[in-house]
């Protein structure tokens, strides 16, 4: 019998209504559209406003549409694996809300916490419960709510993150199709260029740890940049040299949208032309774990049965990887 692979079978997503363009952005911080565009390549992004409004509300739209799309029952659903930072609340974790809030009862859930590394992490993971044998229908979600901890008054790091939230559908296929190689990665070292000081163990939530600002994003951008440049094309060309993949041979190449530059730079290392690289960071900016399922989502009815795919990222731990995968489906 052929192996059985975990292949993504459907893909929906979720990004709120309301968009900070980087004209609003001059209003609140010494910043200009041209410098923003220039050096990351973000237009606008999405923010998920109102009280109460989580993560999981994006993570469970997405879920709905995706259960809708492909004729799925919740009751049908294993396993639900979420890639985020930014879960609702530090405990239960955002899968566990995810799947009450679209009516998956009794699944096993869980979060994934390796910042823009989320959903790769989690398809991964997911992917292993699947080629098992024992479980036909998983679902991975990756989002982000970053505005939730970004400070507003931070001009390097406010203008890149946004909000937003993907989901795709894993099922076994035998017929060659579905995720063939990963290389992913972690080094603890970086943690100290990105990262949210406080709300953890170490320090917990006080008057002072808020009035220090330590509740938002801290990130040296230039040390991030570096690393991310060299990590993500590193991994990216490995895994095509290891699977004999040549640049006419790829389909797409899916990366982390953190930055223009980075993408461009993976790209260049890889050998391949833009048209084969999926980018919407203009519309939607850094989105953390939301970056990849929402630009597998728009370029969905683009995708063909067998494409060849890399999908890339980078982000805070450090934390990086790609995986290879064939795609499972012509567009419906
Ligand atoms: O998602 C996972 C991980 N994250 C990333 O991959 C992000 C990686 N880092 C980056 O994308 C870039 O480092 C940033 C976009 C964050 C910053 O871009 P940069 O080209 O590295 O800028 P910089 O920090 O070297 O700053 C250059 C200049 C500085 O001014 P001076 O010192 O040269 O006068 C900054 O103060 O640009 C200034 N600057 C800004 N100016 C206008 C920084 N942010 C802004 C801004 N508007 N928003």
């Amino acid at each position: 019998m052929n192996k059985i692979r975990a292949a993504i079978t459907g893909i929906e997503a979720s990004v709120p209504e309301y968009i900070l363009t980087n004209q609003e952005l001059e209003k609140m911080v010494d910043t200009t559209d041209e410098w923003i565009m220039s050096r990351t390549g973000v237009k606008e992004r999405h923010i998920l406003k109102g009280e109460g409004m989580g993560m999981s509300v994006m993570g469970a739209e997405a879920v709905t549409k995706l259960l809708e799309k492909t004729n799925t029952r919740p009751d049908e659903i294993e396993l639900l694996i979420c890639g985020t930072v930014t879960a609702d609340m530090k405990f239960p974790a955002a899968a566990n809300l995810i799947c009450h809030k679209t009516g998956i009862v009794g699944a096993l859930s869980f979060d994934i916490n390796a910042a823009c590394s989320g959903f790769i992490f989690a398809l991964e993971t997911a992917a292993r419960f699947i080629e098992t044998g024992k479980y036909k229908k998983a679902i991975v979600v990756g989002g982000d709510k970053m505005s939730s901890m970004m400070d507003y008054t931070d001009r390097q790091t406010c203008v890149i993150f946004g909000d937003g939230a993907g989901a795709v559908m894993l099922e076994p296929r035998t017929d060659g199709t579905g995720l063939i190689d990963s290389v992913l990665r972690t080094d603890g070292s970086g943690h100290e260029f990105l990262y949210m000081k406080a709300g953890g163990s170490a320090y917990p939530a006080t008057f002072e740890t808020v009035e220090r600002r330590e509740h938002f994003v801290h990130q040296e951008g230039q040390a991030v940049f570096k690393h991310a440049v060299k990590n993500m094309a590193d991994v990216s060309v490995e895994i095509m040299q290891r699977n004999d993949i040549a640049p006419n041979q790829l389909a797409w190449l899916v990366p982390h949208q953190a930055n223009m530059r980075i993408i461009e730079a993976t790209a260049h290392r890889m050998g391949i032309r833009k048209e084969q690289v999926m980018i919407n960071i203009e519309k939607y900016g850094n989105t953390t774990s939301g970056t990849i399922p929402l630009c597998l989502f728009d370029y969905e009815k683009q995708l063909r049965k067998g494409d060849n795919i890399i999908l890339s990222a980078f982000g805070g731990g450090f934390t990086w990887g790609a995986i290879y995968l064939k795609w499972a489906y012509d567009p419906k």
